[in-house]
């Protein structure tokens, strides 16, 4: 039976618009960190991405793990939503080393044996998970040489109510880059990306290296 989370997931995939399918550069597939087309950094955050593995939390429709694809990553994406890895394999399931299966960020670092290279999330698993659970699992799965990185809108103030399904995690930048430092992170940064206008909300970009 799927969890109260999965089924809100769920409602929310089923309404979930296809991104375009060329940006504004023409490409086919691309990575985008921030809420905005065509707007902030692209993939380079992570480093060189030929032969290492990828772990994507939370991949959602999969477009952003399928550009990574097509750089010679070998991909796996985990989404809480169980149509999710259906629709994404059957979407980009055929541009390279790239599979999704339908997990709890938690619950499949915890258990998965896999050591990854790169482990990531766009608005994805780590807004929607307690860090301070999270952090570690993600710590003991990335290989030494290893990146972390995440996005997400930035911090503001949420009520948080008791018994609530799903809760947001809308921490400061240096919040976020202390609890990875306490973690046994090295080198955790936070930049704040403007908006493309003013007066819109930008987007947070956490990155750190495993040691
Ligand atoms: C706002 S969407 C972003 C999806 C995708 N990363 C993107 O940029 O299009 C958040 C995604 O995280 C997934 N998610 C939320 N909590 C999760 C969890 N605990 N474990 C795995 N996936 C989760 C949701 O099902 C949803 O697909």
């Amino acid at each position: 039976m799927n969890s109260p989370q999965a089924e809100i997931w769920e409602r929310y995939a089923a309404k979930y618009t296809p991104r375009r399918p060329v940006n504004a550069a023409g490409a086919s597939t691309w990575l985008n960190w921030t809420q905005y087309p065509d707007h902030g950094p692209d993939e380079s955050v992570l480093g060189d991405l030929k032969g290492k593995r990828v772990l994507e939390l939370g991949s959602g429709a999969g477009a952003n793990l399928a550009h990574l694809a097509t750089l010679g990553a070998v991909c796996t994406g985990i989404d809480i939503a169980p149509s999710r890895a259906h629709t994404a394999q059957q979407t980009w399931g055929n541009l390279g080393e790239i599979t999704f299966a339908t997990a709890d960020a938690v619950e499949y670092l915890a258990t998965t044996t896999t050591t990854f290279d790169i482990v990531y999330s766009i608005f994805g698993a780590v807004w929607f998970t307690d860090p301070e659970i999270l952090f570690p699992l993600v710590r003991k799965r990335v290989s030494d040489e290893g990146i972390f990185a995440f996005s997400h809108p930035p911090a503001s103030p949420q009520e948080y109510k008791p018994g609530q399904v799903i809760r947001q995690w809308h921490l400061a930048p240096t919040r976020w880059t202390d609890l990875l430092t306490d973690t046994g992170f090295a080198d955790a940064a936070a930049e704040v990306i403007d908006a493309p206008e003013p007066g819109k909300p930008g987007t947070v970009l956490v990155y750190a290296s495993a040691t």
